[in-house]
């Protein structure tokens, strides 16, 4: 059994699909590990720390693919890495399907088994192969951390000879993985935090933390299944339009992070609240990505505007690629491990596991996932 990592090429992806730690795990279960030279320059691990973990070091792209009969990567496999991986390999990566249907038919075609890990069910038990939480976790952080590197105030309050300095208000727009975390960053830090949220169940794990939580009082339920949000009527948008443009003029840090499965993420922040804002005031949009939950968000981009600072970077978990790289591998094994055969060490998958009908994509030359059978959504 050999297991390939390549280096990740796409601009900007720091993270690499292993750590020393699932390399010797894998290479205690009798697989071969074979690592590209310098897939973990970015993460800060270099090739030594994975020899000493006992993989091999590929020279080439080719050369660690050839054979592979497992492969892990962060992003999609390219059309080069598509071409060096033999008929029948198995690839679990971020596949993103949803915006890329038309490569689901690549995948088959070239007969590779694939796994889309951020499709991975959310039940108890695969809540330690859940890349979207353990990357979301970390991202979290890095958005309050970057929210005080920009701002020219402190976050604590601070009683000095010289007088007072207030402590920063920071507000956190969606209360998933992410926002927690966002929160209890902010609250170390010493800001005076409060949150908002679709989902009612937030609100408890809100206060819990010492935040405040506002919230549009609704009949309506943001619930969606497996602790997603779903889109609200237009009637509670407008009630949590109300909402926000009350209470965002009085905060100096806002942290957005909602977002809606398969659908843009919603637009909470217009143009016309920003204005209201306090001139050097940050924003941290972490749902850049999926179009920005502030109508002035540009994915990728630091802007300022209306005196306000608008962090749409992309990749925060990238921006702490050796944890984010360490958590990532650690999904990635507790995926896989359960279906490596202990004697043989050869890759045995149970079609009937949840974690793995929840994500595969491809099998024997067919697209078998339900949402992107004929018939799926
Ligand atoms: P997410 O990344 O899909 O969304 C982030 C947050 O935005 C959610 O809390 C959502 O309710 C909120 N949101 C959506 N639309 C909004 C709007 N218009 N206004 C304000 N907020 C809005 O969610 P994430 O972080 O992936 O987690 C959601 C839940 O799933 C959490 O409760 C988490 O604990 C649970 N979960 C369970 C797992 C498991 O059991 N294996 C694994 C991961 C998460």
């Amino acid at each position: 059994m050999k297991l390939a990592i390549p280096k990740e090429r796409p601009d900007g992806e720091t993270r690499v699909a292993a750590s020393p730690e699932t390399v010797k795990k894998f290479v205690g279960l009798g697989v071969d590990v074979v690592i590209e030279t310098g897939a973990g320059d970015a993460a800060a691990l270099p090739d030594t720390v994975f020899t000493e973990a006992g993989a091999k070091i590929g020279a080439s792209l080719e050369e660690t693919l050839k054979d592979a009969d497992l492969v892990f990567k962060v992003r999609g496999p390219s059309d080069e890495e598509l071409g060096l991986m033999k008929q029948g390999a198995v690839l679990a990566a971020t596949l993103n399907p949803y915006d890329n249907k038309d490569r689901l038919k690549t995948y088959a075609d070239k007969g590779i088994t694939t796994f889309a890990m951020e499709l991975m069910p959310r039940i108890t038990r695969a809540q330690s192969m859940d890349i979207l939480s353990s990357q979301s976790n970390l991202a979290g952080y890095k958005a309050v951390v970057n929210a005080a590197a920009h701002y020219s105030r402190a976050f604590p309050m601070m009683m000095t000879a010289a007088g007072t300095i207030a402590a920063a208000r920071c507000f956190v727009m969606g209360v998933g993985v992410a926002g927690l975390q966002a929160i209890a960053t902010a609250r170390r830090l010493g800001a005076v935090v409060s949150a908002t949220d679709v989902r009612s169940a937030t609100k408890e794990q809100v206060e819990s933390l010492g935040a405040s939580f506002v919230m549009v009082e609704s009949e309506e339920s943001g619930d969606a299944a497996g602790g997603y949000a779903k889109e609200m009527s237009e009637d509670y948008q407008r009630r949590q339009a109300e909402l926000v443009a009350s209470h965002i003029k009085k905060q100096d840090v806002v942290i957005t992070t909602a977002l809606i499965p398969g659908r843009p993420a919603p637009r909470l922040l217009t143009e016309e609240m920003v204005k209201t804002m306090k001139p050097g005031s940050i924003i941290v949009d972490l749902a850049a990505e999926r179009g920005g939950n502030c109508e002035l968000t540009e994915p990728g981009q630091i802007v300022r505007k209306h005196g306000v600072t608008i962090i749409g970077e992309l990749n925060l978990a990238g921006q702490l690629a050796t944890d984010a790289s360490a958590l990532y591998a650690k999904n990635l094994f507790n995926f896989i491990a359960p279906h490596l055969d202990k004697e043989s060490g050869q890759l045995t998958i149970d079609w009937e596991d949840e974690t793995v009908t929840g994500t595969a994509l491809t099998r024997e030359g067919r697209v078998i996932h339900p949402s992107f059978t004929e018939g799926g959504n």
